[in-house]
């Protein structure tokens, strides 16, 4: 019996390569080349299935080109690489990985606020550059962690963890904005206070960013919002590029108009910002919030789990448009 064809687009763990080839045939990327639209698009052309990460754009015009594709596995629990609309009006099924990347995205949330408020990457920096002559009052003054106000962007399952973090182990008074309040039960496991978006960025000693990029979260943080913080704020984002306005943060980090930043993701990365590159109160890290080794295999056996789980039992485990399963 010939298999179905599927593309993993990116390199993923070779024992990933090795389940999904039990049943299917599998084209992959394991030099990760980088493809460009229309090549990835030339690639989906007679496949049946596409393992993705983050970095593929999945939109009206890829799918013109593979009219036999019927789900795309995304190793990412976020999908604003996915057009989802497009996807649905074309039958094809659009899974995530949700939940096995929770905690250690939370953990990293957390590792990036104290990063941020206690200058670690700047002082570091100084260190090797051998500027460390002798020790004095205020060498590096960081910001309070513990005892201070957590503010929380985004009250998804990461924001809870964040939440929790600093809740039970910093004695942080958490605030948090989401599109929806959250459940009492659930507000109480977090001791989390719900707040309006205007309160949020005024009260926060730290501002952590953990909502999902959409049209309607682009720039949530530009200069109007950055006015508001308080001058001695920092600011976290393991969000998604675009929802932070990073011309303006590079200005407002400039003119210290907040304290300092901490980002993970970036408008257009892998580029970043210049000006972002040029001012020393902000910790850049290149998108690995969830990059610890167990995670990112429990991420990839998800994307697996899916392709496997579709196309060969019908039933998807995480499937984000479930409508076109009908
Ligand atoms: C996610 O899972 O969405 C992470 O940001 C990795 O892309």
């Amino acid at each position: 019996m010939t298999k179905a064809r599927i593309l993993v687009a990116r390199a993923v763990f070779p024992e990933i390569i090795a389940l999904l080839e039990q049943h299917f045939e599998v084209e992959h990327n394991q030099a990760d080349e980088p493809w460009p639209k229309e090549r990835l698009a030339g690639k989906l052309a007679g496949k049946v299935g596409a393992f993705t990460t983050g970095g593929e754009r999945i939109d009206a015009d890829v799918l013109a080109v593979a009219p036999g594709l019927k789900i795309c596995a995304n190793m990412a629990v976020g999908y604003n690489n996915f057009d989802l609309a497009a996807m649905t009006q074309r039958g094809v099924l659009a899974t995530n990985t949700p939940d096995v990347l929770t905690e250690s995205t939370a953990d990293f949330g957390f590792a990036l606020l104290m990063a941020t408020a206690r200058r670690l990457t700047e002082s570091e920096h100084y260190l090797r550059a051998g500027k460390w002559q002798r020790w004095s009052y205020d060498m590096f003054s960081g910001s309070e962690v513990h005892g201070s106000t957590l503010g929380i962007l985004g009250m998804g399952r990461i924001g809870q963890g964040i939440a929790r973090r600093g809740a039970h182990g910093f004695g942080m008074n958490v605030i948090y904005h989401n599109r929806s309040r959250l459940a009492p039960d659930l507000e109480a496991q977090c001791k989390a206070r719900y707040v309006g978006k205007e309160e949020l960025l005024r009260a926060a000693d730290h501002l952590v960013l953990v909502l999902p990029y959409s049209p309607a979260s682009h720039h949530a943080i530009g200069a109007p919002e950055l006015a508001l913080m308080k001058p001695a704020a920092n600011l976290i984002n393991v969000a998604r590029g675009g929802v932070v306005d990073d011309a303006a943060l590079a200005a407002a980090l400039r003119d210290k108009r907040i304290a300092a930043a901490g980002l993970d993701v970036f408008e257009g990365e892998p580029k970043v910002h210049p000006d972002l590159l040029t001012v020393p109160n902000v910790v850049l890290t290149p998108h690995i919030a969830s990059a610890t080794v167990p995670t990112r295999k429990a991420m990839a056996n998800l994307a697996a789990d899916n392709l496997i789980g579709f196309l060969v039992h019908g039933k998807p485990v995480t499937p984000l448009n479930p409508e076109v399963l009908k």
